[in-house]
């Protein structure tokens, strides 16, 4: 996946990329560039799929909400309705559980052996390659991401990740522990029973993933509760996963809202462990929510404001081309998310001028249209946050050196921004944006930028672009954070874990430590007679 991730990047830098959004008339008021209207975000391509599935996945079945309810999924590129999706709340989430509790108390997923459910989670993969592109074309839809990025790096990825999954799950096995005394002890390693999932908008397929495919090769059964923004790519796969052959109840998926249905699953008396992606306001109430009601075991994938450090050895124009990935993938709607530019002093001036050209060169429009680079921002307030963090920026003293407004007239699209002469203390430089806003900030020596890196709540990830080893080797270290991406970013393959520092989670996903969160560890200690055995 690291290799698609990279050949996506250079193919997104190649001049090819046709320039669909940029008017001519930019001028400058308030201090803001304007760009001209551009008809290519006015009208939006017909995407090549209806909406199949739109109701709850309970036991095995479509069924609408207990009370009838819909709510509208929308389109951000035109902020209209795509379809009605059945609206789950509490009585819903408690008719999911009981199922999930009956397939893994009676059903056969636990019981079957780990080679008949790697069968099954291989055919899952298989199917979704099958589909790749209906499923990233639904996720384009409903997300506003770029189909190519859904089609050639998501939809691969969520394959990916199934059949590493599958891969575990008939290696999963406990040990043989010697005591002191005459005792044969052992450990078993089994599934912690019903897991709910929370996961967000920004990537609905592969939160999926990284929540579902663990859980399952461990032996649980799930209650999934995807984000209200973007239930439709769930709703598919799910249907794709019962014709693979995964038995009914094992894997539920509630469309809803998060203080209902999301609220419902976290407090719910019956599910013992929660796992969430998502912000770190709503981590602390998830994680409350376990504490009132069983003290479900919870992990947290929250947000971040991760530094992105160029070093003064750094070639700068590899360093602007990464830095600008970094931030602007996915709309900047990433939690790890490059957004603190660290450039140190010596090639701060080169390196903002050839940010602020890469910038006003990113091929922003419709996703659906070959070649672009950045689609609309999920929703409207998302939208109006992050026009109002850019506002700031402005107000605080830092310069507009590109972008600063919205593109056209329709839907959610903002223009790719930069901000030089960021300053720690400024909002755009301590708040998770979570849009194409980049804000590059100046130091002058290692010691200073790890102070001022790790002066953060948060401590999700890092980039470190240098060819200095000991530079490497200094920061990687000293950087309190996740990840530390060196001369990468946002390398996500299967087998890599994930996680926070800090505010920024609990836990790690992916890789063989996702596994620790679906199991738990049971002792097993047997009473030797002949002590002569030991
Ligand atoms: P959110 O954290 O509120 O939503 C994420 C998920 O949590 C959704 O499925 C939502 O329905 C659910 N949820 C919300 N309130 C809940 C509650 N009381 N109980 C249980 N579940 C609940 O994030 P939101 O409102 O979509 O975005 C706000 C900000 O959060 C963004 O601007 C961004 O800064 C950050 N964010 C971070 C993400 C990450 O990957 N770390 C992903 C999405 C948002
Ligand atoms: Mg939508």
């Amino acid at each position: 996946m690291a290799a698609r991730i990279s050949s996506f990047l250079s193919r997104s830098s190649s001049s090819s990329f046709a320039l669909l959004s940029r008017g001519t008339n930019s001028s400058l008021r308030r201090g803001i560039l304007r760009y001209g209207t551009a008809a290519s975000v006015e009208e939006p391509i017909k995407p090549s799929v209806n909406v199949e599935y739109n109701q709850l996945l309970i036991d095995g079945k479509f069924v609408d909400a207990a009370s009838g309810k819909t709510f509208p999924t929308l389109d951000p590129r035109t902020g209209e309705t795509i379809a009605h999706v059945s609206e789950g709340d509490a009585e819903d989430i408690n008719r999911a559980v009981i199922a999930a509790r009956k397939a893994f108390d009676e059903g056969p997923w636990p019981k079957m052996t780990a080679y008949e459910r790697q069968r099954i989670l291989l055919r899952c993969a298989d199917l979704v390659e099958k589909h790749n592109d209906e499923i990233a074309a639904l996720e384009t839809w409903d997300s506003g991401k770029p189909f190519e990025q859904c089609a050639q790096i998501e939809v691969p990825m969520f394959v990916r990740l199934f059949r590493y999954y599958a891969g575990w799950a008939d290696k999963i096995h406990g040990l043989t522990v010697p005591a002191d005394g005459p005792y044969h002890v052992q450990t078993l390693h089994e599934p912690i029973g019903v897991a709910g999932q929370i996961i967000p908008w920004n990537f609905p397929l592969v939160m999926f993933a990284w929540k579902v495919g663990p859980a399952l090769a461990c032996g649980n059964s799930i209650v999934m509760k995807t984000a209200e923004q973007t239930p439709l790519s769930a709703l598919y796969v799910s249907k794709l996963f019962l014709e693979a052959g995964l038995p009914p109840g094992v894997l539920n998926v509630v469309s809803g809202f998060g203080p209902t249905a999301g609220a419902a699953l976290a407090s719910h008396m019956d599910v013992d462990k929660i796992a969430f992606t998502g912000s770190t306001a709503t981590g602390k109430v998830i994680l409350e929510l376990s504490a009132r009601s069983n003290l479900k075991d919870v992990t947290l994938e929250l947000g971040g404001k991760s530094p992105f450090i160029v070093c003064e050895d750094a070639d700068v124009d590899k360093a602007v081309e990464l830095a600008h990935f970094a931030l602007f993938f996915n709309q900047g709607q990433c939690c790890c998310a490059g957004s603190r530019t660290f450039v140190h002093e010596r090639v701060y001036d080169e390196f903002v001028e050839k940010a602020k050209a890469r910038a006003l060169k990113r091929a922003v429009g419709d996703p659906f249209k070959s070649g672009i680079e950045q689609g609309p921002q999920i929703d409207s307030d998302q939208f109006k946050k992050i026009l109002k963090y850019i506002n700031s920026g402005v107000e605080s003293g830092a310069t507009l050196q590109a972008g600063g407004d919205r593109l056209g007239s329709k839907g959610f699209y903002i223009q790719p921004t930069v901000f030089s002469d960021v300053k720690d203390d400024m909002l755009i430089a301590q708040d998770e944006i979570f849009g194409p806003v980049q804000s590059i900030l100046k130091y002058k020596s290692t010691d200073e930028v790890i102070k001022r890196a790790n002066n953060s709540q948060y401590g999700l990830a890092a980039g470190v672009f240098t060819q200095n080893l000991d530079n490497a080797n200094r920061l990687m270290r000293a950087l309190r954070v996740g990840t530390v991406w060196i001369n990468c970013f946002d390398t996500f393959d299967a087998a890599i874990p994930f996680g926070g520092y800090k505010m920024s989670g609990i836990g790690r996903e992916k890789g063989e430590y996702s596994l620790k969160n679906y199991l738990q560890v049971k002792a097993v200690v047997t009473a030797l007679d002949n002590p002569a055995w030991l």
